[in-house]
């Protein structure tokens, strides 16, 4: 496990953008093997998704042999809602870049079949030859992904029904109404992500000190989801100084 600190949200956010470029950059794509991300939504990751646009655009590499998969999706939102995460990934990052949309992975929170859905994707990744590198956000609570405490640390992509208190939170996003905030999400497992070769944990501001603290100095535990990557072999976790505050 590895933690990179760096002065500001700015400086984390170009940093994760430069360590993803590298890596597309080295890696020798061929017919069948692509180079495989994973992705998040959220606040965190948008001065990240900022930072590869301009590379992109100033020459500097391209995503012509990336294949993408998204961590999660709300279930019944419209894929042009606003607040899907669809919505949220073309408009801040895919409409951008050249990647071929083939090539882009999302979940269905749409589908007929919602857990067939999920063992779908579950294939996808498979069938893409695995996640090269998983890039992910934290919640104030230990989450990564859907995954909220209590969720098992060898969970796979699957239908959540959202904790109360991430409904209430996430209700400022939908007018401040809890009707209108999706109650089932689709989320890649805790298992799902630490199969990937290498995992990359952005973590900025005060909000996530504690739960900094709890992924890293102490046990792993179900009830703080994240703590699962001090088992993975290949793990990043990139900070503000903000997030270091509750460090021993
Ligand atoms: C994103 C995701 C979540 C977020 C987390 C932090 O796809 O699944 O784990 O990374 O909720 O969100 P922000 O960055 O908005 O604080």
């Amino acid at each position: 496990m590895r933690l990179v600190i760096h002065d500001s949200y700015d400086d984390v956010s170009a940093w994760a953008a430069k360590y993803i470029r590298n890596k597309i950059k080295r890696f020798k794509p061929d017919e069948n093997k692509h180079f495989v991300l994973g992705l998040p939504t959220g606040g965190t990751p948008l001065g990240m998704y900022k930072a590869l646009i301009k590379m992109y655009q100033d020459g500097e590499f391209s995503f012509k042999y990336v294949k993408t998969f998204n961590m999660d999706e709300y279930c019944g939102l419209p894929r042009d809602h606003p607040e899907s995460y669809h919505y949220y990934m073309w408009s801040n990052f895919f409409k951008h870049i050249d990647i071929d949309p083939k090539n882009v992975n999302l979940l269905d929170g749409n589908a007929a079949d919602l857990c067939a859905e999920c063992d779908r994707y579950e294939e996808e990744i498979k069938k893409a030859g695995g996640i090269n590198l998983f890039v992910g956000g934290i919640g104030p609570d230990g989450h990564i992904a859907f995954n909220e405490p209590g969720s098992s640390l060898v969970s796979r992509t699957r239908v959540k029904t959202l904790a109360m208190e991430t409904v209430v939170a996430n209700s400022r996003f939908f007018d401040n109404d809890i009707s209108k905030v999706p109650k089932m999400a689709c989320t890649v497992g805790v298992g799902t992500v630490m199969d990937a070769e290498e995992v990359m944990v952005l973590i900025t501001g005060q909000s996530k000190a504690f739960a900094l603290h709890k992924a890293i100095e102490e046990g792993i535990s179900h009830m703080w989801t994240v703590s699962a990557f001090q088992q993975h072999p290949n793990t990043i976790f990139v900070c503000d100084e903000e997030a270091t505050n509750e460090l021993k």
